[in-house]
């Protein structure tokens, strides 16, 4: 029988135009640059102007992701797009993606993990090639989080941006693609990062909508940085045990780009050097969902990320959510 291996192949980002610097932030609310940059490594962030919608950022990604591997939006076998800040609760924010792109009417599903959303994705995308059921999956990770955000609390709005970021996995006898994951969460620790408003716990309704904060994204910051530590550490050396590989077999780590602090952490406890750590977080902040794929976009431009190269995912987010994967690209 023969073996299905997921390659990636094609790789998009986008980011909106306007770029909001943490010193424009320093004039909402009371905050400032060197705060910022030293609590959390972001300098600036994209914000999507108010006639965008997600559903378009994961479009023009996903455009760019296609045509660089060269794969007609009629040839897609599935769609998955991981969000939580998508243009509707219903419909489904895929299917607008499916729409937009002039997709077939094939299969399209949004996912909701958090930040790791997409590497849930991009596990589920290659397990369906891998099992032969797909040829061409486009993999999304998009948030407009700032429509999400309570521009008076500096607590989170100067954390979070606006992207997306999409791959096209695509189907090959060439061994390379996933070589393990781990996928994980404990909803036990929900309440650190949570919007409460528009769910069945609290509906959208006049005697509910009175609470400003249930309207947006409340956070704890500081339990989500003692989760985030621990995870990421920990999930990275789970992913290379499982494919029975070290360190000095992995070429890139693109970890979630949260706070460069929780990078430079991760980083210092697995004793992997600064460079081996892909890090943009400093010009897009917290895109959630998009992060990852938008820095690996970013360092496949740049010419770091290359073909036969092994690179490693990590994330964590609300849920509270983790996920790590290592896949292999493949050599021409
Ligand atoms: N500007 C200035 N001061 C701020 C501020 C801001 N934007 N936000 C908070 N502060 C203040 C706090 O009010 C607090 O003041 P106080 O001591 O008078 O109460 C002080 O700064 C320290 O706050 P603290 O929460 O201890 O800061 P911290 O060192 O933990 O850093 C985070 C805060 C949010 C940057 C950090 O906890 C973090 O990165 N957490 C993880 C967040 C994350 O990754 N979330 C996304 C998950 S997907």
């Amino acid at each position: 029988m023969t073996q299905h291996y997921a390659n990636i192949v094609g790789l998009g980002m986008y980011a909106p135009e306007k770029v909001l610097t943490n010193a424009d932030l320093a004039k909402i609310v009371d905050t400032s640059d060197e705060w910022i940059v030293s609590r959390s490594g972001i300098r600036e962030r994209h914000i999507a102007s108010d006639k965008e919608q997600c559903s378009d950022m994961a479009a023009a990604a996903s455009r760019d992701a296609l045509a660089m591997a060269n794969v007609d939006p009629s040839d897609l076998d599935l769609i998955i797009v991981a969000t939580s800040s998508p243009d509707n609760h219903v419909p489904p924010m895929s299917s607008l993606v499916q729409d937009k792109l002039g997709a077939g009417n094939v299969g399209a599903y949004t996912l909701v993990a958090g930040c790791p959303g997409w590497v849930y994705a991009m596990v589920q995308g290659s397990a369906m090639i891998q099992a032969g059921l797909a040829k061409n999956v486009l993999v999304v990770g998009a948030e407009l989080i700032s429509r999400y955000l309570d521009f008076t609390d500096r607590a989170t709005c100067v954390l979070f941006g606006d992207a997306a970021g999409a791959v096209v996995l695509q189907a090959t006898d060439k061994p390379c693609g996933l070589l393990s994951y781990e996928l994980g969460s404990d909803g036990s620790g929900a309440e650190h990062l949570k919007m409460k408003g528009c769910g069945t716990e609290l509906p959208p309704r006049e005697d509910t909508i009175g609470n400003r904060e249930d309207w947006y994204l409340q956070m704890n910051g500081r339990e989500v940085f003692k989760f985030a530590t621990r995870k990421m550490v920990d999930s990275l050396h789970s992913v290379l045990e499982k494919a029975d590989l070290t360190f000095d077999d992995i070429d890139y780590v693109v970890p979630h780009q949260a706070n460069m602090r929780i990078i430079e952490y991760a980083a210092g406890k697995a004793k992997l050097a600064p460079e081996k750590m892909i890090a943009n977080v400093s010009n897009y902040g917290n895109t959630s969902a998009a992060s990852i794929p938008l820095a690996m976009c970013e360092a496949y431009h740049d010419g770091r990320i290359k073909p036969g190269q092994k690179l490693v995912f990590s994330s964590f987010g609300a849920g509270l959510t983790w996920a790590a994967a290592i896949f292999e690209l493949a050599t021409p």
